[in-house]
């Protein structure tokens, strides 16, 4: 099977409220979410993310209800594990939920969340949402604890944070591919799914490749820069171009 793509447009919506944020029907004004999904669905994307923030910077509640009703591919649903948000995913009912942990003050999610420390508020939550066919995935670094922890809250995918492999450069990012080809390889070993995600970009993603069993990467940021000199459907299919090369087995 060859190696999916998420679509996060988050920063599509980041556009948009940078002059509508506080005019109501934020949908209705460009850019659209609804036609960048398309266009990411048009060029082979094969699910759209977005994440529901408590601070609603960029998707807001209506995205999430007007995806869910209009996308032809699946939705995965980025949240933090809040009783707000939880209430608003078990309406939505989206393909996936990638649970990550979320800071009022960070500009993008910065560290994996922390599975094992919260078990028990985890494990509720994921029950609640694969009773109603959502799978659930544990954003994590790629630490051994935390892959378990996945596993015993129940969840059916891990998606590991890439964001150090990424930020790094030679041997540091090396020796972070490596530790993520160790989560990797444990998680299949439990069952779970692995998917990948957090500052990905055509460049980087050769150096991935020594991490086995990845079934989906979520990239959103170099895809959304991108089209802005290259179009959307262009960048998504650039991205896809880039995922070829990586080894299936
Ligand atoms: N996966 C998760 C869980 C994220 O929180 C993000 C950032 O929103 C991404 C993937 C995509 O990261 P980027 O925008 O750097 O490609």
């Amino acid at each position: 099977m060859p190696l999916h793509l998420g679509v996060n447009i988050d920063h599509v919506a980041t556009l948009r409220q940078a002059r509508y944020r506080t005019m109501p029907g934020a949908h209705n004004v460009e850019p659209s979410i609804l036609q960048a999904a398309l266009e990411a669905e048009a060029a082979g994307a094969h699910s759209i993310t977005v994440h529901l923030r408590a601070d609603r910077r960029h998707i807001v509640d209506e995205d999430v209800f007007l995806l869910r009703r209009e996308i032809g591919t699946l939705l995965n649903l980025e949240m933090g594990n809040t009783r707000e948000i939880l209430d608003i995913a078990l309406r939505v009912k989206p393909d996936f939920v990638c649970m990550v942990p979320e800071n009022r003050e960070e500009v993008t999610t910065e560290g994996g969340l922390d599975v094992a420390g919260q078990r028990a508020a985890l494990a509720s939550s994921v029950a609640a949402l694969e009773a109603g066919g959502t799978r659930v995935s544990m954003f994590i670094d790629p630490d051994l604890e935390q892959v378990r922890a996945s596993a015993e809250v129940g969840a059916s995918m891990i998606e590991l944070h890439t964001g150090t492999f990424a930020n790094e450069l030679g041997e540091k990012r090396t020796a972070e591919a490596l530790r993520l080809k160790a989560a990797a390889e444990l998680a299949r070993q439990l069952g779970l799914q692995v998917n990948a995600g957090h500052g990905l970009t055509t460049k980087n993603l050769p150096e991935l490749f020594i991490v086995p069993n990845l079934v989906e990467l979520n990239i959103g940021h170099s895809i959304v820069a991108r089209s802005v000199f290259i179009g959307l459907r262009a960048a998504v299919r650039e991205m896809l171009e880039a995922m070829q090369a990586y080894p299936n087995p």
